[in-house]
């Protein structure tokens, strides 16, 4: 993705930056110039080799677990305290779940809206007053096609993205006066290691492309992709969105 500079002296925090999306994200935030918090609860090394990748600003890493109150709080104040202020948080960190709704152990169901929907209610709130006093911020949550369609085997999954969906209208309605956007990214189907597991039961990623096309017409997502759109979000050119929804499915939720 070519860069212009457009997050140069900015303040980011990118959750679960470890692998895939989050890891895309806070790559080009930083080819963008800003300056990136990078977090992962467990993948550190996953995470250090993230920070290797960036090719312009710079990528701080903080081992924080998105789901627990006072990690989530330690970011913020890590960010304020090395940078003086936070401009951008993408709540990114997430898991699937896979099972029948019946089946779905209640360790799992509360793990998956932890991570996926408290972590990103945490991050917003924590956020917030350090964007008030910023005068301004970016809140970009990760949804999913699942915020909008269900899908078979996916119940805590579904339920956690949906409500990550409203969680971002309402503190888009929420916190406009004080000049923060709050928007959510839907990915379709995107080639990380979330998926590794499907890939493989599905076959290879070849065996997946074909089945992919019926559903998803332009195949399989790269993270890069989802990365363009989280930077368009994060900087001026999108400064009149707020409290919308942008699905990056391939085409996906079209049919
Ligand atoms: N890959 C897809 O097809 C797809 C589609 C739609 C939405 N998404 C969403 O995109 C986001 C990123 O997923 P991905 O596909 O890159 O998967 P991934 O497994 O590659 O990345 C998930 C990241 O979250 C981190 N993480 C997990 N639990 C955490 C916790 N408690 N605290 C902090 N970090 C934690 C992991 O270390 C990892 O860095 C997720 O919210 C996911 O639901 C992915």
């Amino acid at each position: 993705m070519k860069s212009f500079n457009r997050l140069e002296g900015k303040v980011a925090i990118v959750t679960g930056a470890a692998t895939g999306i989050g890891r895309a994200i806070a790559i080009a935030f930083a080819n963008e110039g800003a300056k990136v918090v990078a977090t992962t609860n467990r993948n550190i090394e996953g995470l250090k080799e993230t920070q290797s990748m960036a090719s312009a600003g710079s990528i701080h890493i903080i081992q924080a677990d998105s789901a627990v109150a006072r990690d989530v709080d330690g970011i913020i104040k890590y960010a304020e305290s090395e940078f003086g202020k936070l401009d951008i948080i993408c709540n990114n960190a997430g898991i699937v779940t896979d099972a029948l709704l019946a089946d779905i152990s209640e360790e799992d169901w509360d793990r998956t809206i932890d991570i996926n929907l408290k972590g990103a209610f945490l991050g917003s709130k924590y956020a917030i007053p350090a964007m008030q006093r910023n005068g301004s911020g970016v809140i970009i949550n990760i949804g999913s096609v699942n915020s909008f369609v269900g899908e078979d085997l996916h119940a805590a999954y579904c339920a956690s993205k949906g409500g990550v969906l409203m969680l971002t209208r309402c503190a888009a309605l929420e916190y406009a006066k004080d000049n923060i956007r709050a928007n959510v990214i839907c990915p379709g189907w995107i080639d990380t290691p979330m998926n590794t597991e499907y890939i493989e039961n599905l076959g290879g990623l070849d065996a997946v492309e074909k089945m992919l096309k019926s559903v998803q017409p332009l195949g399989t997502g790269k993270p890069e992709q989802i990365a363009s759109v989280a930077v368009f979000l994060a900087c001026e050119e999108s400064s009149l969105i707020t409290g919308t929804s942008i699905l990056v499915d391939g085409g996906l939720t079209a049919q």
